[in-house]
């Protein structure tokens, strides 16, 4: 099962990348294009928020079932002072929690934006912030040797 979960959840990190770039794109030309807010762009921002409430049920689950985190949650004192496991108990889950937080803010302050560019500002902006903090987050294959993984996982 863990397995699984860990290729299902590091594909999916490419899909929510996809989109929420696609997103941050479309609402930037829109700000400063002046243009309307079309049903394509809430649609690819609909696509982002569901991708990244995915990501959080399967992050959950992970978080419950991987030995890391269980090792690093039995014994908090301990793993703060050790890299991965610090990484996988706290600095992982609290940062992609920001992150979708602020993914689903933007999503629905957008919705209720008084107008087209105002809509386009609130995703540009809070989806912006998240993928810096999605970036920052993830375990890329360039991180420090206590965390990185790869491309996918093997
Ligand atoms: C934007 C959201 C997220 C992204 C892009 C993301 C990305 C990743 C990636 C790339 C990995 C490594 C997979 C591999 O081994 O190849 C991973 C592992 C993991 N993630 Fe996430 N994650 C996200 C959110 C979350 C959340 C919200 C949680 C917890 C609630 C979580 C918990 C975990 C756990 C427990 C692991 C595996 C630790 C282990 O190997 O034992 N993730 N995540």
């Amino acid at each position: 099962m863990l397995t699984g979960l860990l290729h299902t959840h590091s594909l999916l990190r490419y899909i929510l990348l996809i989109f929420i770039l696609l997103s941050i794109f479309k609402s930037l030309s829109g700000w400063f294009g002046k243009k309307p807010y079309l049903p394509g762009d809430k649609k690819v921002a609909l696509f982002t928020l569901i991708s990244a409430h995915l990501q959080l049920v399967v992050g959950l689950i992970l978080y419950f079932v991987s030995p890391t985190v269980q090792v690093g949650l039995a014994n908090m004192g301990e793993a703060m002072k050790n890299p991965a496991l610090r990484f996988w108990s706290v600095e992982h889950i609290s940062m992609m929690i920001i992150a979708i937080a602020l993914i689903t803010v933007g999503y629905s302050s957008a919705k209720r934006g008084k107008d087209d560019i105002t809509k386009h500002k609130r995703v540009a902006i809070f989806f912006l912030l998240a993928l810096i903090v999605i970036f920052m987050a993830i375990p890329w294959p360039w991180a420090s040797e206590a965390i990185r993984r790869g491309w996918m996982p093997g």
